[in-house]
């Protein structure tokens, strides 16, 4: 649905993204990651047809955004970083006149507004100013325009930023609502979101992609690092070094006496040999509990760490 090739936009002598390669399959729901100053609005403005890139092609349902900036819009609902607001409109009349702008009429019409309220729960406030809505409503009523048209593809731009925590659930249920009806692809700087929403995430740091892959696979295969949590009686004061010397142990670290974490290659048997050294040990294993690396270490090793790291 979604087809960005070598995508780049330089800005004067600053490269915001460089060479970008991705696709995105219809119905998909895709979390753009990064850093603020990363390059995820750069992006979606270039693929919503907002802005021309330096170089590379982006294609949406077949259309090329700069040959067919028309068919491309028909097809994408777009919620920009700083939503357009008309403070001045009611809400309702607001929807309708942009469902106009985008083409619907007739009969359609009061069905798509009708449709894009509930989807976004703003029934109580349709015949309200703007200016008067909470934060938390005005970002509906920004997505409630993107999805007016009933648009194939809908993009994103950090839906949730500068909610509260329950706005921010809300607005995560939306999107999980919208999932297989649109094509969505959302960006954020923070994890949890995507882990919330998306099937597949693409991690960008200074304008590259460093990782992309589905969320399942980020978070286990490619971590290659365990995590052991592990709960004593007494470890006797040997413990710590024999738990070192096994094969396959990054690190050893008591955070309390009773409590140790420690970090392991990604094996099977670790478990079992930790288990059996704490035993011989006589620490008296209270509790043995692992986790594969979590997907905020991969982030944050990818995003903030080597600059030339990457895990593709
Ligand atoms: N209009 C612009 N003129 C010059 N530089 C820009 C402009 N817009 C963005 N940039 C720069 O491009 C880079 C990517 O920005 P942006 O796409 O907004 O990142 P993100 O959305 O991931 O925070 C940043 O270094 C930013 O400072
Ligand atoms: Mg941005």
């Amino acid at each position: 649905m979604i087809i960005v090739e070598n995508l780049t936009k330089k800005y004067g002598e600053h490269t915001a993204i460089d060479r970008l390669n991705f696709h995105v399959r219809k119905g998909e729901v895709v979390g753009f990651l990064g850093p603020n100053g990363a390059g995820k609005s750069t992006t979606m403005k270039i693929i919503t047809g907002f802005m021309a890139p330096s170089e590379g092609i982006a294609r949406v349902g077949g259309f090329d955004v700069f040959e067919n900036p028309i068919e491309v819009k028909k097809r994408i609902g777009y919620l920009p970083e700083t939503p357009p607001v008309y403070a001045d409109m009611l809400v309702r009349d607001y929807l309708t006149f942009v469902a106009q702008l985008k083409g619907v009429e007739g009969a359609s019409l009061k069905t798509f507004v009708d449709r894009a309220i509930e989807k976004t729960h703003l029934g109580a406030v349709q015949k309200r100013l703007i200016q008067n809505l909470s934060k938390g409503f005005k970002q509906r009523v920004g997505i409630a325009q993107a999805l007016v048209s009933n648009p194939e593809v809908l993009i994103l731009d950090e839906p949730t930023v500068g909610l509260d925590p329950k706005q921010v659930a809300e607005i995560r249920d939306l999107i999980r609502e919208l999932r297989g009806e649109h094509t969505v692809i959302l960006s954020t700087h923070i994890l949890p979101e995507v882990q919330a929403t998306c099937e597949r995430i693409i991690i960008i740091n200074h304008g590259k992609i460093v990782a992309q892959d589905s969320l399942a696979n980020l978070s286990t295969l490619k971590s290659g690092s365990r995590r052991v949590h592990l709960k004593v009686r007494k470890a006797n004061a040997d413990l710590q070094e024999r738990l070192k010397a096994l094969p396959g142990i990054l690190a050893v670290v008591s955070t309390s006496p009773q409590d140790w974490q420690i970090d392991a290659t990604e094996s099977e048997d670790v478990i079992e040999r930790v288990a059996s050294e704490v035993i011989k040990n006589g620490a008296g294993l209270l509790e043995i509990t692992s986790a594969r690396a979590d997907l905020e270490e991969i982030f944050l090793k990818l995003t903030y760490g080597n600059e030339a790291g990457g895990l593709a």
